[in-house]
């Protein structure tokens, strides 16, 4: 479904992403790991189409989407969230929810409608109309998926929305992404927190100083020496 061949990037002298080549089958719920700073987020943007690649091929569904706006790409059903929740802070849950389904809806009034569909399955009926910059770090998360998944999309690219949450409100993300996943959309899945890609994901890619250092089955990839190396250094 998602398809990268040989993408480099560099920012100055900085190689950041080295000639990675990956595949994401339809249906998969597929997970990157690695160290910080090695890259991963860069990664996600070449494929939103946040940033450009210096160089190889990104095709969804079979055709290039490398160098295609933001909105053009979110057309096409390749949606994600923010490391750092962006969208609107100072508006409201719903509205941000409602400004992702305009991506599929012509009018103010339908987007809304289907706004309100994502907010009761995200559970987030409660705090539709507070401030997204009012609400406690996990509901942002949560918020940040919702207007991913406002945008209707087959595929959805999730960058750490675990991070700082406590392991009960982690299961119930994981049962969360496990249900949208279970409903069609492929997920491609950042994640430092372990036990969540143990859960969730079949296969893993390890990226370290922007190079693919594994992929496979998630345990195969987790038992490598290298990998092993990678997390805790040298010696
Ligand atoms: N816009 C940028 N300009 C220059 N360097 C950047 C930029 N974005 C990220 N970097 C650098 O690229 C490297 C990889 O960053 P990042 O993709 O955020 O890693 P990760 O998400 O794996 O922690 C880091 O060394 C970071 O400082
Ligand atoms: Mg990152």
């Amino acid at each position: 479904m998602l398809s990268i061949k040989g993408l480099q990037k560099r920012f100055g002298g900085l190689h950041v992403t080295r000639d990675v080549s990956f595949d994401v089958p339809e249906g998969a719920c597929f997970g990157i790991i690695g160290p910080n700073g090695a890259g991963k987020t860069t990664l996600f943007n070449q494929f939103a189409g946040a940033i450009k690649p210096d160089a190889g091929e990104i095709s969804f569904e079979g055709r290039n989407i490398h160098g295609l706006p933001i909105h053009e790409i979110a057309k096409r059903g390749l949606a994600r969230t923010f490391q750092i929740a962006t969208g609107f802070p100072e508006l409201t849950v719903e509205e941000n929810i409602t400004i992702g389904a305009l991506v599929r809806h012509r009018s103010h009034l339908q987007a809304r409608s289907a706004a309100r569909k994502v907010l009761e399955k995200l559970q987030l009926a409660e705090v539709g109309s507070m401030p997204v910059q009012q609400l406690p770090v996990q509901m942002k998360k949560r918020v940040g998926v919702a207007v991913a998944l406002a945008t209707e999309p087959r595929m959805l690219l999730l960058d750490e929305v675990m991070a700082g949450l406590n392991p009960s409100e982690v299961g119930a993300f994981v049962d969360l992404l496990q249900t949208i996943n279970s409903e069609g959309v492929t997920l491609l899945f950042i994640e430092h927190n372990i036990r969540a890609i143990r859960r969730l994901c079949p296969n893993t890619l390890v990226l370290a100083l922007g190079s693919v250092l594994a992929v496979g089955p998630t345990e195969d990839v987790l038992n490598n020496p290298d990998v092993i190396t990678a997390y805790l250094g040298k010696g």
